[in-house]
């Protein structure tokens, strides 16, 4: 009785004691691959479906209600190939085009300049790696990743570097076989020589699924075998964890709604699925 009555007090604090206090309005873009996108049927989608939440998914949010969050990331994307298709910008005659066939397509540089225009601190998140790698040498990727920071800037937005999401592959010791981890450098890189924010997740995700072990990471999988996609609790999780470390990051600067339940398995290495 004292125990419940101790809880409902302390779920009835907590939005209080936590709640994010109104400060700047703040808008975020998603740019990266599938480990990122926006998944619009059951089980599918990147840790955008998470941070962002998802009706498809039903996927809580991560962010205080009416806080603008538009996931343009690409299944397949590398940043050569999301500049090439068009996903990135494109102009003139393209760009009806493309809206005609495909009138859902969110363009990252419109989605950025909409909400720079509303007096919005827009801050834009870039994670590739997946699919760069599978082309072309981390170097390759830097070169693009710089043009893309500088024209976000340009923008007058605040480009945030993310490394990418840990596949979950695991060798019989227990430890991850990480291929990806050269490009996590090179973003790294990046991020020190042009001064930008750095959401480690490609560590993160390591630490957190080498704790978990293999069962219950493949439990986050898309399917069991399938160790880059996630399912809809693999977007919580991943999703949560880019907040918790977005908010490390610019600590109480940002509209990001605490789940202390989750941020505890995370930083503890607990399953939560
Ligand atoms: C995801 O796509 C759906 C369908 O186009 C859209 O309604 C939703 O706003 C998108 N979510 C994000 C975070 O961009
Ligand atoms: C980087 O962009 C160039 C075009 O500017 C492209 O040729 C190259 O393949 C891209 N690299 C990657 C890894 O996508
Ligand atoms: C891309 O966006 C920039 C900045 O808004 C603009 O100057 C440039 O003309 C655009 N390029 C294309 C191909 O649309
Ligand atoms: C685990 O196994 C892999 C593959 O055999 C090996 O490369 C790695 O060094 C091992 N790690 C540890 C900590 O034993
Ligand atoms: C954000 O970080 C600050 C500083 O560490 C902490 O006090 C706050 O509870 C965190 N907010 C969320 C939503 O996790
Ligand atoms: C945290 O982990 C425990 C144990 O697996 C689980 O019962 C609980 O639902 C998790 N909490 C959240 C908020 O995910
Ligand atoms: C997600 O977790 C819930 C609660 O543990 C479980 O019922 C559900 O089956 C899980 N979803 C998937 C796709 O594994």
């Amino acid at each position: 009785m004292l125990r419940q009555l101790c809880t409902s007090v302390l779920f009835l604090l907590l939005p209080v004691v936590f709640a994010f206090q109104p400060g700047t309005p703040t808008a975020f873009v998603l740019v990266g691959d599938s480990t990122t996108a926006n998944g619009t049927t059951v089980n599918s989608g990147g840790w955008g479906n998470g941070f962002c939440g998802s009706s498809y998914n039903n996927t809580p949010s991560s962010l205080a209600p009416d806080t603008p969050c538009i996931n343009t990331a690409k299944n397949g994307a590398t940043t050569g190939s999301f500049v090439a298709d068009g996903s990135w910008n494109i102009s003139g005659s393209w760009f009806h085009h493309i809206h005609e066939f495909t009138p859902n397509l969110p363009l990252l540089v419109a989605n950025i300049q909409e909400q720079v225009a509303a007096g919005r601190r827009t801050l834009v998140t870039i994670q590739f790696g997946h699919n760069d790698m599978k082309i072309a040498p981390p170097e390759s990727m830097g070169a693009n990743l710089t043009v893309m920071v500088n024209q976000i800037r340009t923008l007058g937005a605040e480009p945030v570097l993310v490394t990418s999401l840990t596949r979950r592959t695991f060798f019989a010791n227990g430890t991850i076989q990480d291929l990806l981890g050269p490009w996590a450098d090179e973003t790294i890189l990046i991020s020190q020589q042009l001064g930008t924010h750095l959401i480690d997740l490609h560590s993160t995700s390591i630490t957190y699924c080498t704790k978990l072990g293999p069962d219950a990471s493949h439990r986050l999988n898309r399917t069991p075998d399938d160790n880059t996609h996630l399912n809809t609790n693999g977007t919580i999780v991943f999703g949560r964890m880019v907040a918790d470390l977005l908010n490390a990051s610019f600590p109480n600067e940002l509209p990001i709604i605490p789940n202390p339940g989750l941020t505890y398995n995370e930083t503890n290495g607990i399953p939560s699925y």
